[in-house]
Order: C-alpha cells, then sequence, then structure tokens
C-alpha cells in the first residue's frame, strides 16, 4: 500500500477517493425502534428511506493497520425516537473507534459489556473517542445530516448481534418535546449474564 489521501466532502457526507461504500435503508433496521406501529408507517410513506451511508478507506484489514471512513446519517425520528445506526461492539473487543464531528448535530450512544452507558454530544470539530470494549451506536439529534469521519484498527471487526442479544441498547434516544433530545430507559433491555460478560472480554488479543 502506498501513501495516500482522501477528501471528505462535508456537504455531501463522503469521502473521494475511498474504496467501499455500504447503505442502510430503513427496512435493514427492522426491531431497532420501540414503536413498531410507527416503524411500519414510517416505512410505507415512501420506498425505502436511505437513513445512513458510510464510504471508507480499507488499506487491508491486517492488525496493526487503520481503517478510515465517513458516515451522514439523516435526520428523522420513529415515534418519537431519533434515527441510529444499528451499532455494535468490535469483534475483536479491545480494538478502539474515534469519530470526529463534520457537521450535524449528533451523539454517541455507548454502553459497556456490564451495562454501564455513556452519552457523548458531536458537534463540528468534536473527537469521540470510544474506548476498547464499549459497544457504540451513532444517533442523529438534529435537523440536518448527521456527517462524521471515523478511524478505527483494521482487524477490529464488527459483531452486530450483541445489541438484539439483550434486547436493545440500555437507553434510547427520543425527542423532548421542546426542540432537544433525552434519554430513555429501554423496557425491552435484558442485562448481559456474568457468562456473556466474560465471553465478550475474552474476544481479544
Ligand atoms: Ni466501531
Amino acid at each position: 500500500m502506498q501513501p495516500t489521501s482522501c477528501l471528505v466532502e462535508v456537504r455531501s457526507g463522503t469521502l473521494k477517493g475511498c474504496t467501499g461504500r455500504y447503505e442502510k435503508r430503513l427496512s435493514d433496521l427492522v426491531g431497532i425502534y420501540a414503536d413498531a406501529k410507527a416503524f411500519t408507517a414510517r416505512l410505507r410513506e415512501r420506498t425505502d428511506l436511505l437513513v445512513y451511508a458510510v464510504e471508507d478507506l480499507r488499506p487491508s484489514t491486517a492488525a496493526g493497520d487503520m481503517i478510515f471512513g465517513v458516515t451522514r446519517m439523516i435526520p428523522g425520528q420513529v415515534g418519537g425516537e431519533f434515527f441510529v445506526t444499528r451499532g455494535h461492539i468490535h469483534a475483536k473487543a479491545n480494538r478502539p473507534e474515534i469519530y470526529y464531528g463534520e457537521s450535524g448535530a449528533g451523539l454517541m450512544l455507548l454502553e459497556s459489556p456490564e451495562g454501564e452507558t455513556r452519552i457523548i454530544e458531536i458537534t463540528p470539530r468534536t473527537v469521540c473517542y470510544v474506548p476498547p470494549y464499549w459497544i457504540h451506536r451513532s444517533v442523529n439529534v438534529g435537523a440536518n445530516d448527521l456527517v462524521m469521519t471515523f478511524a478505527y484498527p483494521a482487524d477490529s471487526g464488527q459483531d452486530y448481534e450483541i445489541i438484539a442479544k439483550s434486547g436493545g441498547m440500555r437507553q434510547r434516544i427520543v425527542d423532548d418535546g421542546r426542540g432537544s433530545w433525552k434519554a430513555v430507559d429501554n423496557s425491552d433491555y435484558r442485562p448481559r449474564s456474568a457468562s456473556e460478560v466474560a465471553r465478550i472480554m475474552a474476544s481479544a488479543d
């Protein structure tokens, strides 16, 4: 691999020079939001809304290498709950990540395997550090696109199932009715067992 550069196109939320891209549409996000009826209604509103897109550069997946990219999330809600990414923990759980706010207003919703939670607000020029072993999910709480640049170790991998297995993340981010957001407890949340926590803490090298 040769030294290279990419250009973050903030307005379009894209990465000029990227080698990969993936998208998540509303139909890919079944089961994430509390209000299933509102979700179905939202799905029927128009043809499968593009909720977020990621463009990245993956030089390799070798240990010691790095993947970076840009994510763009559209603004919106399902039954008063702000649009979120699927969220994950890294498959090698001790791998960290950095997110850098480019435009918009967002949150990083974080949860440890034991169920501790943290919320980091992301505005332009905020650098958010996601430590090893933390489940992370982005939330667009603004009225415009949320665009963030990110970077993580190339051998991190992603475990998307961890959130579904516990009935979602412990907290949901909802409209507070006064133009802002608030975190509420997710009534479907099931804490992880000690053996499940131990399994996650062991998925590292
Ligand atoms: Ni990650």
